[in-house]
């Protein structure tokens, strides 16, 4: 009888910036969850709203439950894979407000993270991902270039089930989490 191999579980985080119902950005990742490659599995945190705003003097004392519950996930995660609406040019302050939980701790450094950015805008909210690039740099992530897609999402092919029903669009999705979790290897 021969030896199985028993490739460990790995955990993708899905990061949403934004805080809405019906959200496009929440859509893709959620459709992003679908297309996981075997061995993986997908935390969506859920924790944005519930976060205070960045303060370092409590960073240096003790952090909230919020914060600590964002560390830990992030801490126990393989990967990280953003969505985010713009926000005014730039990404959503309370997805910037998270990020900044994340400067003055280790959790962020070298983990592999991507994003798929859905806009149909004329200018494809670059804004926002421009800033989420360069905050990301501050945290000491690695980010994945091949991983990092627009992928312009029709909010009408968003079916009952939350999840996009455009094939194409799943496949180029998938394309995206394979990029990600590859690098993990
Ligand atoms: C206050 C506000 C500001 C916005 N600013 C921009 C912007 O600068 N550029 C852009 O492309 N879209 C902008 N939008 C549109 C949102 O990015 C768009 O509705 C997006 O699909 C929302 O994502 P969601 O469905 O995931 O919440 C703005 C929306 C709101 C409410």
């Amino acid at each position: 009888m021969g030896l199985m191999s028993v490739e460990p579980e790995k955990s993708l985080l899905l990061m949403t910036g934004s805080t809405r119902e019906g959200s496009v950005n929440t859509a893709v990742l959620k459709t992003a969850r679908t297309t996981l490659p075997h061995h993986w599995t997908a935390l969506a945190y859920s924790g944005l709203t519930q976060l205070p705003h960045f303060n370092p003097d409590v960073e240096r004392s003790v952090p909230p439950p919020p914060v600590r519950n964002l560390r830990a996930a992030i801490r126990a995660s393989d990967a990280i894979l953003f969505c985010t609406p713009e926000y005014a040019g730039a990404m959503p302050g309370a997805l910037k407000n998270l990020l900044e939980w994340t400067i003055g701790d280790t959790v962020m450094y070298g983990k592999p993270v991507g994003w798929i950015n859905p806009s149909t805008a004329p200018q494809r909210a670059a804004g926002t991902y421009a800033s989420l690039k360069t905050v990301l740099s501050y945290t000491g992530a690695t980010i994945v270039d091949d991983a990092c897609l627009n992928i312009p999402v029709n909010r009408a092919l968003i079916g009952e089930t939350g999840t996009d029903e455009d094939l194409g669009v799943q496949e180029r999705i998938r394309a995206g989490v394979l990029a990600l979790t590859s690098c993990t290897h």
